[in-house]
C-alpha cells in the first residue's frame, strides 16, 4: 500500500495551515469601505492597515458540488472609531449551505443574521464551536486585544454573497462602550 501525505498540516494552537493547496487572502481597511459606521474615523486611518487574513485549503475547487473547504480566519485587534474590527460578513451564494466555525485563539463575537434581518451573537473563544445553518449571514468581530483566529469548514459549492451585506449591512454593530463590548441594534 502506498501511504500518501495528508491534505495539509494544521497548527491547532494558532490555526496556521500549511500545504500546497492553501491560498491566502488579505483584507485591508481599503477593502472594507462602507463596512464601519464612523466614516470620518475610517477615512483618517491608513488604508493599508490589515484587518484580517484568511487561509483556505482548496482541496476542492471553490464552486464544486459535493466537496468541503477548510480555512482559518485571523482577525486583528483594532477599532474604527469605537467599532471593533470585523469581517465583511456574508450569506452563502447557495443560501441553504451551512458551515461550522470554531474559536482557536483570542476572543470575539460571531454575528448571525437571518434573512428577515434578525441578528443574534455568540461568544467566540478557544474551543467554542459554532454551527451556522443555511440562510444565515455570518460575521466575526474581534472584541479582544489579540488576534482572533477562527477555523471554518463549509461546502465547496456554498460561495460567498458579500453584496447583500454591502447593500444592507447587519442589523447590529459591536462597539466599545465604557471599556467593554456592547451590541447596538438598528
Ligand atoms: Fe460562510
Amino acid at each position: 500500500m502506498n501511504i500518501q501525505q495528508p491534505a495539509a498540516k494544521v497548527n491547532w494552537a494558532t490555526g496556521n495551515l500549511e500545504g500546497k493547496k492553501v491560498s491566502k487572502t488579505v483584507r485591508k481597511l481599503k477593502h472594507l469601505e462602507g463596512v464601519f459606521a464612523d466614516e470620518e474615523a475610517y477615512s483618517s486611518m491608513d488604508p493599508e492597515t490589515v484587518v484580517y487574513e484568511v487561509e483556505v485549503l482548496e482541496q476542492e475547487q471553490p464552486g464544486k458540488e459535493g466537496g468541503l473547504l477548510f480555512g482559518t480566519s485571523y482577525l486583528y485587534p483594532g477599532k474604527v472609531g469605537d467599532e471593533y474590527f470585523m469581517t465583511k460578513g456574508h450569506f452563502h451564494e447557495k443560501r441553504d449551505r451551512a458551515e461550522y466555525y470554531w474559536g482557536i485563539r483570542g476572543s470575539g463575537l460571531l454575528l448571525l443574521m437571518d434573512e428577515q434581518g434578525v441578528t443574534t451573537a455568540e461568544q467566540v473563544f478557544p474551543g467554542s464551536l459554532h454551527y451556522v445553518p443555511g440562510h444565515i449571514a455570518h460575521r466575526l468581530v474581534n472584541t479582544g486585544s489579540e488576534v482572533l483566529a477562527v477555523g471554518a469548514c463549509w461546502p465547496s459549492d456554498a460561495g460567498h454573497d458579500y453584496g447583500s451585506i454591502a447593500d444592507r449591512g447587519f442589523t447590529a454593530r459591536v462597539k466599545e462602550s465604557g471599556g467593554k463590548a456592547a451590541t447596538e441594534t438598528g
